[in-house]
């Protein structure tokens, strides 16, 4: 069985892929064949001129209750460098297209940073997120302690951290860590509004708002500002932003071509 789906369910809408982690059984434990799965995945659709938004997401129960612990537990530090098992997650920086993280369940451990890694998080109000690698005698070590900590700022993630506590996605919504809470019974087609909303943009244009936002943490304020209007004068070199302002001053909705 794959520990990945792919699809592409939304009929009126062939430019949005749907990315299922795919081992129920075990909370969807990321172990390294669904990591490497995964980041294989998710460079297909980059290349795949039709995909505009990537949609990620788990089952009702489960995002992803965090790296694959059996895996783990006998591991030495040399076999996990010969695994290359973060290799993936490194990867994951630099997939280009937009992903939305659909969350239904547990987003624990790796879960919660797997979703931290995505463009942003859409919740349904049963998700649960945390880092509670504490609990087992250990540290996050996919991000959790940086982009937690960029996220919800230092004291809330120390708690989060040194406690292994889980807050409902309500307090994430409050917190800063996700977008949107959701009722879990429509996040599907909650999420599906968002991308289609995103997948009607300018996608070069999107691309280059990731690039822009994601620089935001690791430029100072005037290099970071520098990179922005870079990015917003190359813009000028595309046809959608003609399309784009023409549409607007003739009162008609755009046609993006992405170039
Ligand atoms: N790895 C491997 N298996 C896992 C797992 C994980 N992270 N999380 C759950 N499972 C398995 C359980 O072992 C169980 O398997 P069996 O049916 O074979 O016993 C199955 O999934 C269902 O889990 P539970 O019976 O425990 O379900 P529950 O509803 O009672 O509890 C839970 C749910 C609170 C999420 C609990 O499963 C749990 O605490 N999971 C571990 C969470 C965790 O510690 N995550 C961090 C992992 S380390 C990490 O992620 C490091 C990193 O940063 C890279």
């Amino acid at each position: 069985m794959s520990n990945i789906l792919c699809e592409f369910p939304y009929n009126d809408h062939k430019h949005i892929a749907l990315v299922k982690l795919n081992r129920p059984k075990v909370l969807n434990a990321l172990s390294t064949d669904l990591m490497r799965e995964l980041v294989d995945k998710l460079f297909e659709l980059d290349d795949n001129p039709e995909v505009r938004v990537i949609i990620l997401t788990g089952n009702d129960r489960a995002f992803a209750a965090g790296a694959d612990i059996a895996q783990m537990v006998e591991a030495t530090p040399i076999d996990q460098i010969n695994d290359n098992r973060f290799r993936s997650w490194q990867q994951l920086a630099q997939i280009t297209k937009p992903i939305i993280a659909a969350v239904n369940g547990y987003a624990l451990g790796g879960g919660c940073e797997l979703a931290m890694h995505c463009d942003f998080i859409i919740a349904g109000d049963s998700a649960k997120f945390g880092q509670p690698e504490i609990k087992i005698g250990t540290t996050p070590g996919a991000g959790g302690t940086q982009r937690l900590t960029r996220a919800i700022g230092k004291s809330k993630a120390m708690m989060l951290a040194m406690t292994g506590e889980m807050i409902e996605a309500k307090q994430a919504l409050d917190w800063g860590l996700i977008a949107k809470v959701v009722p879990s019974t429509t996040l599907m087609q909650e999420t599906y509004e968002t991308a289609k909303n995103i997948a009607n943009k300018a996608p070069v244009a999107i691309k280059l708002i990731k690039e822009s936002v994601n620089k935001a943490f690791e430029m100072s304020l005037s290099d970071g500002v520098d990179f922005e209007r870079r990015n917003f004068y190359l813009t000028f070199s595309s046809s959608d932003q003609k399309e784009g302002m023409r549409a607007f001053l003739e009162k008609r909705d755009p046609e993006y071509k992405g170039n």
